[in-house]
């Protein structure tokens, strides 16, 4: 592992956020604000049955600002989705994109921003920097607590022909305000408050012990570790209750904000490419995921893992144990095989998984073998 030297160099990147209830009907007052005349509305048809769709309609209507409704997008976005809202961006001559909803619908409304103001296909983004063109103004609600794509310089697309996820990363898809209201959390279904729970453990862990992290980073990535344990739990036996919705949501902006600046690790190289192949919940595969490759990495970083089983806690156990644990106890008890993945199948999955940009930032430099071992442990 790299040294970390708190003098090293580090840039924070966040974008303006207004977090509390009753932010989402800001949207037409912000769309207004950013000069929108004609919106492209990027949703999912779930978000748009709970109505959360039609909320954030009705406020851009009040304010007098157009839109045109995007909502063909499935869970893990593909290409071609991202392609054809990109059309319609460029055919109903959209000015601005506002998003409602999960991780899914934010990542490929950031997606036809990229296209739709590039006029290429998205895939051709891929990596670390690769978005020159300025892309629409970008304004983000999100419906869960997890993904933080509402805060993150991260679009994670499939790609469908190749099977595996494509992670782009640049300043230019930081949404221009994002909107963050606990009322539509109370909609998740359980299966998807736990799924998006562990997604922002699996965030704040592998921020905070990335070779990127810095003293601003290390802050946020606790917080939400804390926040997370304490509140997921409580809000999922109480799905209704507002203040634990909003600690949940808290908990996901402050591991987006440290992830975004710091970086991931194995966990999300790893899923990455499980849900390529396999099409499975981001968050779930996370979740099957991080006990594991905690195991592996604990040498590399062990004061910080012991600083995150500290505030988990559990008696005489490891960080890793005490993961799992928690884990359990949120009643996600299967394991890889469960969920459909075949040991034939490690060999690709790891070959793709150290291919990831996230690989770069795991604090111990896996091996191709190592991460095989990782999938099998977790099998
Ligand atoms: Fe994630």
């Amino acid at each position: 592992m790299i040294p970390r030297n708190q003098l090293d160099l580090r840039k924070f990147v966040a974008p303006e956020f207004i977090c509390g209830r009753g932010a989402l009907e800001l949207a037409g007052r912000y769309a207004r604000n950013f000069g929108m005349k004609q919106v492209l509305l990027v949703t999912d048809r779930g978000v748009r049955a709970a109505g959360w769709a039609g909320a954030v309609a009705d406020s851009l209507t009040e304010a007098g600002v157009s839109f045109t409704v995007f909502d063909a997008i499935s869970p893990n976005p593909r290409s071609r989705q991202v392609m054809v809202g990109a059309e319609v961006y460029v055919a109903e001559e959209c000015n601005g994109i506002i998003t409602v909803g999960g991780g899914s619908p934010m990542d490929c409304a950031k997606g036809i921003g990229i296209a739709g103001s590039s006029r290429r296909d998205i895939l051709g983004f891929e990596g670390i920097d690769r978005v020159s063109v300025p892309t629409p103004p970008l304004i983000c609600i999100p419906t869960t607590a997890g993904s933080s794509a509402d805060v993150s310089q991260f679009a994670i697309i499939t790609d469908e022909t190749r099977k595996r996820k494509v992670a782009i990363v640049s300043k230019m898809i930081v949404p221009d305000i994002s909107l963050l209201d606990p009322e539509p959390l109370t909609t998740m279904p359980r299966e998807l408050t736990v799924d998006t729970g562990m997604d922002t453990l699996s965030h704040a862990v592998e921020a905070y012990v990335s070779n990127a992290s810095s003293p601003m980073t290390d802050v946020h990535a606790l917080e939400a570790i804390r926040l997370l344990t304490s509140a997921l739990p409580a809000a999922i036996a109480e799905p209704e209750n507002l203040d634990l919705r909003f600690s949940t949501l808290l908990a996901s902006l402050h591991a987006g904000l440290a992830f975004s600046n710091a970086s991931l690790g194995a966990v999300h190289a790893m899923a990455h490419s499980l849900g390529g192949a396999y099409d499975l919940s981001h968050g779930r595969c996370n979740a099957l995921l991080l006990e594991h490759v905690m195991a592996a990495n604990y040498g590399a970083a062990s004061d910080r893992y012991d600083r995150i089983g500290a505030i988990i806690g559990g008696g005489e156990t490891t960080p890793a144990e005490r993961v799992a644990a928690f884990r359990r106890t949120l009643g996600i008890t299967e394991t890889l095989a469960a969920a459909g993945v075949r040991e034939d199948a490690i060999p690709a999955l790891a070959a793709a998984a150290y291919a990831d940009p996230c690989m770069v930032t795991n604090p111990h430099n896996l091996t191709c073998e190592e991460i095989e071992r990782i999938y099998d442990d977790a099998l």
